[in-house]
């Protein structure tokens, strides 16, 4: 019969306790003092009182994040080990700023530290499938964390409806503009939310597009997600049309801070609705000062405390009770999908301040004295 990983590691445990208990070495003589005993799937750590306490019953999750170069997965990382330790578990965390050989091999090396459960947050919504596989290989479950990984036998996904974002998005922005001229600045082409984000956008577009009451006029991928390169993309699109365009649907906050840094540079910034997503603080404070239309809030606190409840589960070899499947290429994906909220300026009190997402004073500090 195959082992869980967890009775693995008990195993592991209660032979390493043995041995402390018994002063012994590894060759089964006896020795004088007595080492803490660290092997790959357990550890002794001083507890409170200076003793050596069994940590083996405390669940080990590994968090393999894309980046914390963002602002938004920051609060993830946070919010995330806050949720973890609220459990009773503990979080070892890596991130590897864009860079998926880098992701591949802190993975490696959380799956090494004796992990019972892998997180992971994509960079790349292929490459990262072959930390999957080898996660697997030693027993360990994976659960992809807002961002699908494609392609491979994952355990559990757990995420917004980023569909919807789309949508809400471009709800907004048609409520608005129900005719002209639209640009389109998606996220990264790597990352799957990218393309379920701008899916979304469409399926609400289309319609009007197929009447003739709006055109896309440009439409591209912002390498990476960077400011840098949205600002670019919003300055061709801008010359392409001698600056006629109607609106503006970035893919996040950080994307429409290019935009609207390109708008602002032809003294079109508040002239031109642009929509994002992450009710960023910066974003927030454009939406008060009218030169961003409006964001998509995701509530960063229950997607953390929903993934880390799932991940403890998952680990003790419980069923993580989901109601949904994503296909993600490979197989169907027990998924859980949280819903999104659209937030403009009348609306922003309500939603990202009263949920303490943000505060009051730091959305108006440039608009209020
Ligand atoms: C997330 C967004 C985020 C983007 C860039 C996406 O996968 O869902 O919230 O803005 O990545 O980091």
């Amino acid at each position: 019969m195959k082992r869980s990983f967890m009775q693995l590691k008990h195993i592991v445990l209660a032979l390493a306790l043995i041995c402390v208990v018994s002063a012994c070495n590894g060759n089964g003589e006896l020795k004088s003092t007595q080492e803490p005993i660290m092997s790959a799937n357990s550890s002794l750590q001083s507890d409170s009182g200076g003793g050596l306490a069994p940590v083996g019953d405390k669940i080990k999750i590994g968090f393999s994040m894309d980046t914390l170069l963002e602002e938004r997965w920051l609060k993830d990382k946070d919010l995330f080990k806050a949720a973890v330790e609220a459990l009773g578990a503990e979080v070892i965390i890596m991130a590897a700023n864009g860079d998926d050989a880098k992701q591949i091999s802190q993975a490696e090396t959380l799956i090494g530290q004796g992990i019972d459960i892998l997180v992971v947050v994509p960079h790349n919504a292929e490459a990262t499938a072959v930390i999957v596989k080898k996660a697997h290989s030693v027993g360990i479950k994976v659960v992809a964390y807002d961002r699908l990984i494609k392609n491979a036998d994952i355990d559990l996904y757990v995420s917004f409806d980023n569909e919807k974002v789309g949508e809400l998005q471009a709800e907004a922005i048609t409520k608005l503009v129900p005719r002209g001229k639209y640009v389109y600045i998606g996220g990264a082409d790597t990352d799957n939310n990218a393309h379920l984000f701008k899916k979304g956008v469409f399926n609400i577009i289309q319609p009007m597009i197929d009447k003739g009451d709006i055109r896309v006029v440009y439409d591209q991928w912002a390498k990476d997600w960077t400011p840098v390169n949205a600002l670019a993309n919003m300055k061709a699109a801008l010359s392409a049309n001698d600056n006629r365009v109607d609106a503006v649907i970035a893919a996040n906050d950080a994307t429409a801070g290019g935009v609207i840094q390109a708008l602002t540079a032809q003294g079109l910034a508040g002239k031109i609705p642009v929509a994002g997503q992450d009710a960023e603080l910066a974003a927030a404070q454009r939406i008060v000062e009218g030169t961003q239309t409006m964001t998509v809030y995701k509530p960063i606190k229950a997607l953390a405390e929903k993934a880390a409840e799932l991940a403890v589960k998952l680990a003790k070899g419980e069923n993580a009770g989901t109601d949904r499947k994503v296909n993600n290429g490979k197989i169907e994906v027990p998924s859980v999908l949280l819903l999104p909220i659209a937030v403009d300026k009348f609306n922003i009190d309500e939603t990202i301040i009263a949920d303490g997402f943000h505060s009051r004073e730091d959305v108006y500090k440039n608009v209020e004295k």
